[in-house]
């Protein structure tokens, strides 16, 4: 016998015994496993445990509740023992998560394990970037690990779903839940979502340290009315599926676990209880096999929302949607069998539901793992995790201005610098929004890493100035200058707090709050050189402190390890690379202002005015005015998408076609030379971008499809090439079907949405 065949041999024979073993363990769920050759077969295990259940077991498994309080009480023991519970969220006591698993596991009838979700969005107690922060490194690799290194450290206290990638498109600054979005591009929100979804769930949900992810929320949430948290949201079909939707299509490619439905009104449905989204995009058109979490009580809601007059048609409407469980609300276990009983719902409807549950965990290897050993798992903030913290945060900082090149500071040439600032020393700050279980003690604020990278040749004089972003007091400004006067140079931490973006933390004014503007003209005012570093949760407007400040670099939130990130690229050890994943506006009332929008019947133009300043006093009937610009803002973004300053520069020539016309259907491969021409190593985001001229429907001025990150020598160039696809040129036209059209298009290749090397080519219809 060959080596192969008896290594197979004795594998078989393994797992004999261990099937063996298993059935006859006490207290084992015999459904689990029963006739199953290995563990890979979710479909048929799902089918064959649903059909021993009961109503009410199944009714428990569509059904999630809030962690308890103190433990678990008895009337929690008693529905889990009864299998009334099919999942928990928000406890995080290894313990207590351990012994909920075994009431479930043991003491149900049927030995149903339980998910354990937990919002960990940007880390665990290891926290990275906030998610918008994480999509300006254009980084998948990278991205992904941090998901990865965030599912090891939530597993390890029993947690196996998280409730994340959050990718809904947004093109308001407003909304406070920018903050947890990649953005407002589609196809950045798809790349950097997918590669979420592969950290979070490995390459086998079964493996250890794997967690489900959910993505979430579906769909449209991004849109809401004004950029106010909760609001409704009016997306034309068309639009729905050329922006909205994409993100999660390619995260159900990505094998995405589960998907949460959307608080939000979407065209008149509450998408809670949309069948649209859920039945006929969802299921029908992708074919989704996991399962649909409501969000925090979303089905009760749509009683709120007035779709429905009470709980029972909520339950009713959510079910018809395609809602599999509820969280948080208990509309489905008070009101789902007398439904049924009245026959306004039929059990197939139910069994779908739950079998799709059932699939997941069986995926999931629950029912052989249920159980969470701590110390399996690496320990949580371990100087592996600090560096992807680290890394990430260093690859999400943008430089956005940097004047007569003040950035990088030399150590050599520095005797004292002033740090000044609400944010240049509070480590919970730093770490932003969604951070449940992060440690502030673990944060390394850029005080902390600044006076250590300086070491004890360079004076550091610290004054906080302000107690928080949102003080309105000036007391601390006289001590705030008197450091400026006494030191070279000034390092200005500016923003918003954490709690100024999130969920149900919208603002309408986008400006720094309180009187930082005002910090800031103070240590202008010194003549000294003003280097701001802005944290915060969104874009904000910066008009009011851009004259005053000759660098500024904007920071987002970014974790744990802000302050190594931001001395290291303050300092020149890393040049800047990260690129804007949202377009910065000048002033609020631009917003939404994006890249990607439609050219319009009367486009503005370099000509047109920019500035209130340039109007004429009357207005010429015929006059360059008569176009798609604001008054007193114009039509261009403070910074567009794609936007970020390094310490090198980089040069973009010989862009190049496969060829110039290419048949429907075939690709086209694009080439461009770039160049460091500057003389610092740094990396590159190259970015591509494609107009489709003519559509059936208006289509974007241009859009992002593809970007590479390259790393350059000084005086060193490469050639990226990029292959253009059929999927990439592909939209939703009239009849909202995915249509390829012949036509001419423009490519362009360059280092933001404003690159201006173009080609051309044209797609023929033979
Ligand atoms: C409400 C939020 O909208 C959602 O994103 C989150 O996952 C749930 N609450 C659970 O905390």
């Amino acid at each position: 016998m060959s080596r192969r065949n008896r290594m197979k041999r004795l594998a078989r024979s393994q797992v004999v015994f261990l099937t063996a073993l298993l059935v006859f363990l006490p207290g084992h769920n015999l459904y689990a496993t029963e006739g199953a050759p290995g563990m890979h077969e979710p479909e048929r295990r799902a089918a064959d445990l649903l059909a021993r259940m009961t109503l009410t077991e199944k009714i428990g498994q569509m059904t999630q509740v809030g962690q308890f309080e103190g433990g678990i009480p008895d009337e929690a023991r008693e529905a889990l023992k009864a299998g009334r519970i099919g999942s928990v969220l928000n406890e995080v006591n290894v313990n207590v998560v351990n012994e909920m698993q075994r009431i479930a596991v043991e003491e149900s009838r049927l030995g149903i394990p339980l998910m354990i979700g937990r919002d960990v969005i940007h880390g665990f107690k290891t926290v990275l970037p906030i998610p918008l922060g994480q999509a300006a490194t254009w980084n998948p690799e990278l991205v992904r690990k941090g998901a990865r290194m965030s599912a090891l450290e939530a597993a390890s206290s029993g947690i196996n779903w998280t409730f994340a990638p959050m990718i809904d498109v947004t093109r308001d600054p407003r909304w406070g839940r920018i903050a947890e979005s990649l953005g407002e591009d589609p196809y950045l929100h798809s790349v950097l979502g997918a590669a979420m979804v592969k950290g979070f769930q490995g390459d086998d949900l079964a493996e250890h340290g794997s967690i489900a992810a959910c993505a979430k929320h579906f769909a449209g949430y991004g849109a809401s009315e004004s950029g106010r948290d909760y609001n409704t949201t009016n997306i034309p079909e068309n639009e729905l599926r050329n922006v909205y939707l994409p993100p999660f299509h390619a995260a159900v490619d990505a094998g995405v676990a589960t998907i949460m439905a959307s608080f939000s009104d979407l065209n008149g449905i509450p998408a809670t209880g949309n069948s649209f989204l859920m039945r006929q995009v969802l299921r029908e058109e992708w074919g989704f096999e996991g399962f649909v979490v409501s969000d925090w009580a979303s089905i009760e809601q749509l009683k709120v929302h007035g779709l429905v007059a009470n709980d029972k048609e909520a339950a009713f409407e959510a079910l018809g949607a395609g809602v599999n469980m509820e969280m948080a609300t208990s509309t489905y276990a008070n009101h789902l069998e007398e439904l049924l009983e009245e026959g306004r719902i039929s059990i197939q409807q139910i069994d779908e539901m739950v079998e799709g549950i059932l699939r997941v965990k069986f995926r999931m290897g629950l029912f052989e793992n249920h159980y969470t050993d701590p110390s399996s798992y690496p320990a949580v903030s371990n100087p592996e995790h600090l560096a992807i913290a680290r890394i990430t945060a260093l690859q999400s900082l943008v430089l956005l201005e940097n004047r007569n090149k003040v950035l990088p500071l030399k150590k050599d040439t520095l005797g004292s610098i002033a740090i000044i600032g609400p944010l240049a020393d509070d480590g919970y700050e730093q770490m932003g929004t969604w951070v449940f279980d992060g440690d502030a003690g673990v944060s390394q604020t850029p005080l902390s890493a600044i006076r250590e990278f300086l070491g004890t040749d360079v004076r550091v004089n610290h004054v906080r100035a302000m107690e928080t972003t949102r003080s309105r007091s000036v007391d601390g400004f006289e001590e705030a200058r008197a450091a400026a006067e006494a030191s070279d140079a000034v390092i200005v931490f500016l923003g918003e707090e954490a709690i100024l973006s999130g969920e149900a933390h919208s603002r309408a004014d986008i400006d720094l709050p309180g009187s930082q503007a005002e910090l800031v003209r103070v240590l202008h005012g010194t003549g000294k050189p003003v280097i701001a570093v802005v944290m915060a949760g969104r874009p904000l407007t910066l008009g009011n402190v851009l004259e005053s400040v000759d660098a500024l670099l904007f920071a987002w939130h970014p974790g744990s390890m802000a302050g190594p990130a931001i001395a290291d690229i303050l300092f020149g050890v890393e040049s800047p690379s990260g690129k804007l994943p949202v377009t910065f506006p000048r002033m609020v009332g631009q917003v939404p202002i994006h890249y990607a929008h439609k050219h319009g019947g009367k486009p503005a133009t370099a000509e047109s005015f920019k500035h209130m300043d340039d109007i004429p006093v009357r207005m010429p009937q015929t006059s360059s005015g008569f176009v798609s610009s604001h008054l007193d803002a114009g039509f261009t973004p403070q910074y567009a998408f794609g936007y970020g300053l390094s310490y090198t520069e980089f040069s973009y020539s010989e862009i190049g076609l496969s060829g110039n016309r290419v048949a429907l259907g075939e690709p086209v491969t694009v080439k461009a030379v770039v160049r460091n021409t500057g003389d610092v190593e740094a990396d590159e985001i190259v970015q591509l971008y494609v107009r489709d001229l003519v559509g059936n429907v208006t289509r974007p001025v241009k859009e992002l499809k593809g970007f590479q990150r390259l790393r350059l020598q000084p005086g060193e160039s490469q050639t990226v090439e990029f292959v253009i696809g059929p999927d990439d040129l592909a939209f939703y036209g009239r009849d909202m079907k995915l249509i390829n059209e012949p036509g001419d298009f423009h490519v362009w290749i360059g280092g933001s949405s404003e690159a201006e090397l173009r080609a051309e080519f044209t797609v023929t219809s033979d």
